[in-house]
């Protein structure tokens, strides 16, 4: 996870001043005009509609907003959009296929790996990150992978037992 800090309130000019960008979010190039303050959770929800990252702390402790950068689960409330052109993006929007859940979605609803689901987004796409990189994780690793992201009404039993699934499935 990036370790940079919330950005300091805009000044007058900043808040104004726009800046044009492209975004490359789940295979789609998107042509963006934003100020160069605002997160990629910002834009992800208000200017693209992609709500699937969630607004949790907004301070890099909940994981609630947790998209993939290149692959790697990051917390886009602390990482500006203007740090992403010539990245790629994912986000929860962009594992389902022809209408289809990704297998990390369908093993979250046959492990009932969720109470309320706000978290539930970033448990997701940190998983595939973790099981990108390490297709056959120990049950440490699963918990070191997924410890930066919350879950609030503790589903975390049931997200392990998804994930140790997952795992044996894998090649
Ligand atoms: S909303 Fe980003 S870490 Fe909590
Ligand atoms: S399922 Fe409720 S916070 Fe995670």
């Amino acid at each position: 996870m990036p370790d940079s800090m919330p950005a300091l309130p805009a000044t007058p000019d900043e808040a104004t001043r726009q800046t044009r960008i492209r975004l490359t979010i789940n295979d789609t190039p998107h042509d963006l005009s934003i100020a160069p303050r605002r997160t990629l959770l910002e834009v992800l929800r208000e200017d693209l509609s992609l709500t699937g990252a969630k607004p949790g702390c907004e301070m890099g402790n909940c994981g609630a907003c947790t998209v993939l950068l290149d692959g790697e689960a990051v917390y886009s409330c602390l990482v500006l959009a203007i740090e992403c052109p010539g990245h790629t993006i994912t986000t929860i929007e962009g594992l389902t296929r022809d209408g289809q859940l990704h297998p990390i979605q369908d093993t979250f609803v046959q492990y009932d790996a969720l109470q309320c689901g706000f978290c539930t987004p970033g448990q997701v796409l940190a998983l595939k990150s973790l099981l990108d990189r390490n297709p056959h994780p120990t049950d440490d690793e699963i918990d070191r992978g997924m410890a930066g992201n919350i879950c609030r009404c503790g589903a975390y039993p049931k997200i392990r037992a998804a994930a140790r699934a997952l795992a044996r499935q894998q090649p």
